[in-house]
């Protein structure tokens, strides 16, 4: 499925449908294939488990929280392709497709805790059909997929106050509609502050290697008739020592129980330059993306990609062949530089493991809901 990818700055919309699940047991999953835009609006049809294993692998959609979603749903395709009627067959079923979809992406936590959500929802499911496992399988991936969309807007609430009329703020990658069921988490403060009427102008780095921030962000703040200036990473500190940021926006891809922040590659640096011009950092992450199983940053995984998106960035060679390369997608920014951490269920503020406690509750496990929100 293909259309054009709208330019819309005259009329903003209010949404992207980053993934949608068509029909009942047997139906299919339909997600934005963002390795496309801002070129196209490609819509793609995963109808098996392995073609969703391959698009969170391949970035076709991405972000911590729309990974976790496209998993829940992965799962239920899996389901599809049950191969017996009886417990047993179920029970192996799903620990085969849950397991190969943990190896899709090691660093956003979504995933896992999604996982963990569809496993622990068919723990009481006993001897109950094929066609019953199925059914309550495809409720639980709704509801995280509904859940999700509820804490983004939540977010948006808590964070627009952080945003003052007229602020410049950067962002790194994309925290937004893309990256998450529907509004995003640092895009939603900027989406809810313009509701508000307050006037932002945000500055996008454009996100080495694989340009998140140029190619997603920026097409979704067109669409929603934001103004916003692409910029090159390195050309962040420049921008802030002109004066014209107020507070830097990102999401995070895991928070470790001390607050260490996982995020982009890159993110660290923006921290870093942020504390050094006296600018506010903060952290926009619904409480799927907290890992309290971590006491700190040190024990998140980094995901380690292929050099070649580094040597032949969109298929272009950039680099002397055979060149040694390193290609981490993700680093981790310490808690002390980071102002306040933005939850769906208030803000985080001063980040330390008190704190997050005091606000998300005692709870030690991965992320800090189950169901039912
Ligand atoms: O490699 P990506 O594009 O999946 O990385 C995404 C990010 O780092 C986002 O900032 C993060 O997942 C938060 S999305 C709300």
């Amino acid at each position: 499925m293909r259309m054009n990818a709208p330019d819309s700055t005259s009329s903003p919309r209010a949404t992207v449908e980053t993934l949608r699940w068509v029909g009942g047991n047997d139906g299919h999953l339909v997600l934005i294939d963002q390795t496309r835009l801002p070129r196209e609006l490609h819509y793609l049809e995963c109808r098996d488990v392995e073609t969703v294993w391959e698009a969170i692998r391949q970035l076709r959609v991405r972000g911590a929280p729309a990974i976790g979603i496209a998993a829940a749903y992965g799962v239920c395709l899996g389901m599809q392709r049950c191969d017996g009627a009886d417990r047993a067959a179920c029970e192996r079923r799903l620990g085969e497709v849950a397991d190969y979809l943990a190896g899709s992406r090691p660093t956003a936590v979504n995933l896992f805790w999604a996982l963990d959500r569809m496993r622990a929802r068919a723990r009481g499911l006993g001897d109950a059909t094929v066609g019953q496992w199925q059914s309550v399988l495809l409720e639980e991936a709704r509801r995280i997929h509904d859940e999700d969309r509820a804490m983004c807007h939540a977010i948006g609430r808590h964070g627009a106050e952080l945003l003052a009329d007229g602020a410049g703020v950067l962002t790194h990658c994309n925290a937004g509609g893309l990256a998450t069921a529907e509004y995003g988490t640092a895009l939603s403060m900027f989406f809810t502050a313009q509701d508000q009427g307050k006037r932002l102008h945000v500055f996008v780095d454009e996100t080495r290697p694989l340009l998140q921030g140029a190619r997603l962000t920026a097409w979704e703040l067109r669409e929603r008739g934001i103004p916003a200036t692409l910029i090159c990473d390195s050309m962040a500190a420049q921008v802030m020592r002109e004066g014209r940021v107020q507070a830097v926006v990102t999401g995070a891809d895991r928070i470790a129980a001390n607050g260490d922040t996982a995020n982009k590659i890159g993110t660290y640096g923006l921290a870093v330059l942020a504390e050094a011009h006296g600018i506010p950092f903060y952290v926009a992450a619904p409480r799927s993306t907290f890992d309290r199983q971590l006491a700190s940053g040190d024990g998140i995984p980094i995901e380690l990609r292929d050099p070649a998106e580094i040597t032949h960035g969109f298929g272009r060679e950039t680099a002397p062949p055979g060149i040694d390369v390193y290609n981490p997608a993700f680093d981790v920014t310490p808690a002390r530089l980071i102002s306040a951490i933005v939850t769906d269920v208030g803000l985080i503020r001063p980040v330390r493991r008190e704190t997050i406690a005091e606000v998300l509750g005692e709870e030690t496990g991965r992320g800090a809901i189950t169901r039912g929100g």
